[in-house]
């Protein structure tokens, strides 16, 4: 069970306490929470009906996790993977990230939350296609203040992660569709997110290269500990998760391996 305690504010701290559930990796200290949303309801009006796109959805994400939501067309996979980005807000319901709550917060906050403690990867990769590989990776940097050559040795430092740091000339519409998608992965890694969301990552690629890019994300999480929510709804892709959340009709139906 989540205490209370693990989710305030206070959550940024290591969680040192007395957990005993050893779920959460081979340390005897869990790891600290870096996410936790509680009672979370989205409601769309249109006309005279409401929609219930999320309809109670309570979850914790831990340092270090790999998860995949999965879920039919219409659960609120999307919407869910909104709020935990900082991209849309719940119409009720309480958020933390990273030891931040974030229900208050306004535009340029939630803007800022998104660069400091976030990274996105997106099904059509979403670069800038005129735009060199380096540039695409170092764009969440120069939001976040970096300049010179720290933002271009860590741009580079991301390529290399990802196997490219030969391509960091290219632009977007001189690489095949993996390659682009992992530029945009080290785009997300470059300002060392609290978490990393993709939504169908593996969406728009044929299923070998699918492939490649769900084995990039494992050695990322097994070698530097990234934390990784993922979308999708190939049970081949939820398969390689060691934690799957299942939604439907906005609520989770099942949480667990
Ligand atoms: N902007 C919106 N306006 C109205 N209804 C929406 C909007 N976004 C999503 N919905 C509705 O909310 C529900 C969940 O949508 P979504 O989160 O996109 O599901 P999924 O990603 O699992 O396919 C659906 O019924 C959808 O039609
Ligand atoms: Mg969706």
């Amino acid at each position: 069970m989540i205490t209370t305690t693990e989710y305030a504010p206070a959550a940024a701290v290591p969680v040192t306490t007395a957990h005993t559930n050893g779920s959460h990796g081979a340390s005897s200290v869990p790891a600290r929470v870096v996410m936790r949303i509680e009672d979370v309801r989205k409601n769309y009006q249109m006309g005279e009906t409401v929609v219930r796109a999320l309809d109670g959805v309570s979850m914790s994400v831990r340092s270090g996790e790999l998860l995949s939501i999965m879920g039919p067309s219409g659960s609120g996979k999307s919407t869910l993977m909104a709020i935990i980005g900082c991209l849309d807000s719940p119409t009720t319901g309480r958020y933390w990230l990273d030891g931040d709550y974030v229900e208050n917060m306004n535009e340029n906050q939630l803007a800022a939350m998104r660069g400091r403690k976030l990274g996105f990867v997106f099904q059509q990769f979403n670069l800038l296609s005129r735009t060199p590989a380096l540039e695409n990776v170092m764009l969440p940097l120069t939001y976040a203040g970096v300049r010179g050559k720290e933002k271009k040795d860590r741009a580079m430092h991301a390529l290399e992660l990802v196997g490219l740091a030969d391509r960091s000339h290219h632009r977007p519409n001189e690489l095949s569709g993996g390659q682009q998608q992992r530029v945009a992965i080290a785009r997300a890694l470059v300002n060392d997110p609290a978490i990393l969301l993709a939504d169908e990552p593996t969406g728009a690629l044929d299923s070998r290269t699918g492939k490649e890019i769900m084995e990039l994300f494992l050695n990322l999480h097994q070698t530097r500990g990234l934390t990784l929510c993922l979308v999708t709804h190939d049970p081949k892709v939820g398969a390689l998760t060691p934690r799957v959340v299942r939604l439907v009709d906005g609520l989770i139906v099942e949480d667990g391996a």
